[in-house]
């Protein structure tokens, strides 16, 4: 079976002024459908280089990235975005949410940009899924840090994504809301989505299938 998400032999390297920074040195993995790969590494150890890189947000120098099939990296930007639409959910470590758009408003540009307006009716099953229902006409700044963290997580799934990316998603909560975004995670999980937590937290990898550790752009053990 084709693999999810595939990744192979990524390299990303930046260059400030004479600095070289080597953010990631030949990372390969492969994630099936329903399973939960939790990466965690110390800081600057090129977590979310990773993620980008496997969302197509950022191109690496080598390698490449499938995802349901299809390569994302090095193609058109609108190729990229498009796919990334389709089939990837991504909670990143800065928000994701539009700050001038509601909740409810952020999840319609989302099925928008996929080509999905036939999953309207989902919006509501999604907000209901993250306790959020009542507050789809709230602004991001009108919310909570659980309840922008969750809101986060119903826009990444509205489009019910084949691959969830998700950057510490719970590092601005508390534990009570780590909890139900776990369980969130973990039952979308089951459902069938490949899934992708880069976290600090014992909690989140404790839930996971496997553990990646990533150590100066390495996996340990790869
Ligand atoms: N745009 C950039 N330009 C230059 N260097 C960068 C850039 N983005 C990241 N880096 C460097 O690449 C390395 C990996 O960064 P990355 O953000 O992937 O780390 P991380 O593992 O996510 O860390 P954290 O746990 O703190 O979020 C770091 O040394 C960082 O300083
Ligand atoms: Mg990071």
């Amino acid at each position: 079976m084709t693999p999810a998400l595939e990744a192979h032999d990524l390299y990303r390297f930046y260059h400030v002024g004479d600095e070289e920074t080597l953010a990631l040195r030949g990372v390969s993995l492969s994630i099936s459908a329903g399973e939960t790969v939790a990466v965690i590494g110390p800081s600057g150890s090129g977590k979310s280089t990773l993620i980008n890189c496997l969302a197509g947000l950022d191109d690496p120098d080598g390698g490449w990235v499938m995802v349901s099939g299809h390569r994302i990296t090095r193609r058109p930007q609108r190729d990229q975005s498009r796919l990334r639409a389709r089939h990837v959910g991504i909670l990143l470590q800065s928000r994701n949410l539009q700050d001038h758009l509601t909740i409810g408003e952020n999840m319609f540009a989302a099925l928008f940009l996929a080509g999905n307006l036939g999953g309207r009716t989902y919006i509501h099953a999604a907000l209901e899924a993250v306790g959020l229902l009542g507050r789809a006409e709230a602004f991001p700044d009108q919310l909570s840090g659980g309840e922008l963290a969750r809101a986060s997580l119903a826009v990444a799934l509205v489009n019910d994504p084949t691959v969830l990316l998700a950057d510490e998603p719970t590092a601005e909560v508390d534990a009570e809301n780590e909890g139900a975004l776990l369980g969130l995670l973990v039952d979308r999980a089951r459902g069938g989505c490949a899934t992708v937590i880069v976290t600090h937290s014992a909690a989140v990898a404790a839930v996971a299938d496997r553990v990646l550790n990533l150590i100066d752009g390495r996996l340990d053990g790869a």
